[in-house]
């Protein structure tokens, strides 16, 4: 992918965390810029409709709008919290500087978040890349067969899709439907 690509994904999700940022800062704002820049700073958890204890939290409405079972979708974030956090990120944020290869020449782990590569890939290709890991392709991503059922890396492609932005989400649902004609 061309560096300009991903700068556009990166802007998508930028521009998706600003507005998803208190639209409350903005009034207490009037007259007061400090306020308004202190309102969404950048690196700030963007607050979630459930609880602020939960960042990997979907809304039930947002899952069931995108076709996803809720329950299925809160038991994804926790899988992801419990065997995946660990290296792609509290939030899905990848680790630092994961679009360079690092010492070993290797890619460090992306983001899940919808502002890397992942959306590119239909669900069977994510599925696939959980499965079996990318060892064999000379990479990190560890192989989570035999550890993982079909239906928990199910649940967690699941939450994946579930927490992307909408514009993001309409894009792999394109990638998708391409993918299930053929
Ligand atoms: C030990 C660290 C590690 C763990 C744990 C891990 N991953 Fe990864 N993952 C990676 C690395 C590194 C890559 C990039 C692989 C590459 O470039 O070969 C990756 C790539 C991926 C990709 C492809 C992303 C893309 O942009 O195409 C997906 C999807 C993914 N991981 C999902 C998961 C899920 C789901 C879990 C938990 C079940 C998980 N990973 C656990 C290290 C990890």
């Amino acid at each position: 992918m061309s560096a300009s690509m991903q700068t556009r994904h990166r802007d998508l999700t930028l521009m998706a965390e600003r507005l998803s940022c208190n639209p409350l800062a903005g009034w207490i704002a009037v007259g007061s810029v400090v306020f308004l820049l202190g309102g969404c700073s950048e690196g700030e958890a963007p607050p979630t409709p459930t609880t602020a204890a939960a960042p990997l939290a979907v809304d039930p409405d947002v899952a069931r709008r995108r076709g996803l079972e809720p329950a299925a979708v809160a038991r994804g974030a926790d899988l992801y919290a419990a065997h995946c956090a660990e290296c792609h990120g509290a939030r899905a944020e990848g680790a630092p500087g994961w679009h360079k290869p690092g010492p070993d020449g290797k890619y460090p782990p992306p983001p899940l978040d919808g502002s890397a590569h992942a959306w590119h890939h239909p669900r069977a290709a994510l599925r696939v890349t959980i499965q079996e890991g990318t060892a064999r392709l000379g990479g990190n991503m560890p192989a989570w067969k035999g550890k993982l059922s079909d239906a928990e890396i199910e649940a967690v492609v699941d939450w994946m899709v579930a927490r992307w932005p909408d514009e993001i989400h309409g894009a792999w649902r394109e990638i998708e439907g391409k993918a299930a004609r053929h």
